[in-house]
């Protein structure tokens, strides 16, 4: 008898053991909100060399002869000269290379690059110039560090015969794999040349830009690509902001621009930061369409970078004269949609699409705040919709998560009828532990929200770490269970070169070789992999699981993906314990499914070029038993549940 109690006991004390400590209720015989194509996206802009030095894959740096210092980027021996009134009327210097009087000794100029050039054994690069005169120019690589006397490593010669400018190209192998090759171009003998445009691009691309890049991006599947920023929509003066107009059209003749990063918040000087527009609105829309992203361009309002220009309203073009800001916002719909016959969309086809690219939203503005924003959009919002009436708008709620400008601009978005609020918080990792609730209280009437620009930015820990990318996925769990309001997101910043870096964290980072993807890049394509067709409500006593008091600092949302008939259900658990839960399923029965867990030990780890795979997802086997599945979710891990419906 004794014997019977004390087994009776132990069962039940087993049994007690392993009762999950909570349960969730998931409503899977009741799909939600839609969940928009839309999401989830990513935000591009030319900071950190992103655009050139980064996806736009020329390797030579002030390949037109533009920058300030023409030379910049250069190194010229023997005899150099630059000249202007070149071949391409908004690119007017060119350089003249001579015989520099002495047989040996010649005249040529060698080029940096992006901190240097990135070359791979066996690989192909296209070598390409205008050129006039006559004269053999030799094209060859050099490493910088091996030699006393530069050393050449591969070289071939182009001959130039004609007074007339023409574009000349060649091939160049390289036989090994280097980080910072320079190129460089030596007039051979007594010849006498004109060069202009020289430009050297991997074979080894995606239209001209990085394969390695555009691969990262392919395997985040976005739903909207957000371009071309950020501040450098705004310039740091007017003048300087991202003007669509001249990033189309042929690249030898889009008119240098001075990239707003040049210097950062705190002043450090990139003294030969510019933009090329190299990469410019047209290949942002192509790269959209490959990417299958919804093109979502901002324009700039008349507003220079207010962060720059607080205390100077003569910086700002006045409401009175905002005319041709609007009028380069109509055109950009046209070339973006317009007819072949029309006048924008003749570019379009002329570069080679003839067929629309079918954009749907444009946003107004970037991080703008106080009335000068509001008064400035109204005449946007009025000639935007008196044209293209289904054009989605977005607007902005400033700079701030919250507070007296976020306060003041929302109501005005929705007294101006915008579509969209772009909402930015790059914030520490208090904040993310506190809005998981955000967006459900937020009003269901009136514009959708676009989380357009951000990150965890840990307190004293400015950069990426496995800790601020689990709080970013728990925070996405609320940005999915309001699928019916929050229309959109992008983590910001995109890229950075780890040579030329102004802002961190960033979601891919890399070197003139390879490329490295952060923690939270993986959390980003955890959810855009897995972000199922319709929300399900998901509560743990009745309350939404976001990291509330007693919830052991638990964050979930689930979905179903009524493609595949799955049920999909994440998990943050971002306490230092371990969390046994049970999945409970409403009306339906589950069979075997997958998990993918992102954990790392170390709440520091991030990935690096020299461990690219230190911090990534591992998928393993679960199997739900009738409705319901026990699960254990690790201390300081994120997880995905994917089990389809029997
Ligand atoms: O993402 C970096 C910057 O952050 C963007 O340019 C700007 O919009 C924000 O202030």
């Amino acid at each position: 008898m004794k014997n019977l109690t004390s087994l009776i006991a132990a069962a039940l004390l087993a049994a007690a053991c392993s009762q999950p400590a909570h349960i969730f209720e998931i409503a899977a015989d009741k799909p939600g909100a839609e969940i928009q194509s839309t999401m989830y996206g990513v935000f591009f802009e030319d900071i950190n060399f992103g655009a050139d030095g980064g996806l736009y894959a020329d390797m030579v740096k002030n390949r037109s002869f533009e920058f300030p210092n023409a030379f910049m980027g250069w190194e010229t021996f023997g005899n150099v000269e630059l000249r202007t009134g070149g071949p391409f009327p908004r690119n007017p210097h060119y350089v003249h290379l001579g015989y520099s009087g002495h047989s040996d000794k010649f005249s040529g100029l060698e080029n940096e690059g992006f901190f240097g050039m990135g070359l791979k054994e066996g690989a192909k690069y296209d070598f390409s110039v205008y050129a006039r005169g006559t004269g053999s120019l030799r094209v060859a690589f050099v490493d910088d560090d091996t030699m006393e006397e530069r050393q050449m490593f591969a070289e071939d010669t182009l001959f130039v015969s004609d007074p007339a400018w023409k574009k000349y190209t060649l091939a160049i192998e390289s036989p090994l794999t280097i980080q910072d090759a320079h190129l460089r171009l030596t007039l051979i003998g007594d010849g006498s040349l004109d060069i202009e445009h020289v430009s050297l691009f991997p074979q080894d691309s995606w239209n001209g830009l990085r394969a390695d890049l555009v691969k990262a991006l392919e395997d985040l599947k976005p739903g909207v690509f957000r371009f071309p920023g950020g501040c450098i929509v705004e310039g740091a003066e007017l003048s300087t902001r991202y003007q669509w107009k001249n990033s189309v059209g042929p690249v030898e003749n889009r008119p240098l621009n001075e990239n707003r990063w040049h210097y950062t918040f705190d002043y450090k000087l990139f003294p030969d930061y510019f933009q090329s527009y190299g990469l410019g609105f047209y290949e942002y829309f192509l790269l959209c369409e490959h990417l299958g992203a919804e093109p979502l361009p901002v324009i700039s309002c008349g507003l220079a970078c207010q962060f720059q220009n607080w205390d100077k309203p003569e910086a700002h073009v006045p409401v009175k004269d905002l005319g041709p800001y609007i009028q380069d916002a109509l055109d950009l719909v046209e070339f973006a949609n317009g007819a072949v016959t029309t006048k924008w969309g003749k570019v379009r086809a002329d570069m080679g699409h003839p067929e629309p690219f079918g954009m749907k939203y444009l946003a107004v503005g970037n991080e703008q705040w106080d009335y000068l924003y509001p008064e400035r959009l109204v005449p946007f919002v009025e000639a935007l919709r008196e044209a293209y009436p289904d054009l989605k708008i977005i607007g902005t709620s400033g700079p701030d998560s919250e507070g007296k400008q976020f306060e003041y601009l929302w109501p005005e978005m929705r007294r101006i009828g915008v579509d969209l609020v772009d909402e930015h918080f790059y914030r520490p990792e208090s904040w993310f532990l506190a809005e998981g609730t955000r967006y459900d209280d937020y009003p269901r009437e009136g514009p959708k929200v676009f989380a357009g620009e951000y990150a965890c930015h840990g307190k004293g820990k400015k950069w990426n770490h496995f800790e601020a990318s689990l709080l970013e996925a728990a925070f996405m769990t609320d940005i999915e269970r309001n699928a019916d309001i929050v229309h959109m997101a992008t983590y910001a910043p995109l890229f950075a070169h780890v040579k030329g870096w102004q802002w961190r964290p960033d979601l891919i980072w890399f070197d003139n070789l390879e490329t490295v993807r952060s923690c939270s890049y993986y959390v980003q394509q955890l959810y855009s992999l897995n972000k199922g067709t319709n929300v399900l409500s998901l509560t743990m006593d009745g309350k939404p699981v976001a990291g509330l008091e007693g919830q052991d600092g638990l964050f979930a949302s689930a979905v179903c993906d009524s493609g595949t008939g799955e049920v999909i259900v994440k998990i943050a658990n971002t306490s230092a314990e371990a969390q046994t839960v049970r999945l409970e399923f409403s009306g339906v029965s589950l069979g075997a499914g997958k998990l993918f867990s992102l954990h790392s030990d170390d709440p520091d780890a991030d990935n690096s070029l020299e461990e690219p795979c230190k911090v990534v997802p591992v998928e393993s086997a679960v199997k739900a038993s009738g409705s319901s599945l026990d699960a254990k979710v690790p201390a300081q891990t994120f997880q995905v549940y994917r089990i389809p419906v029997k």
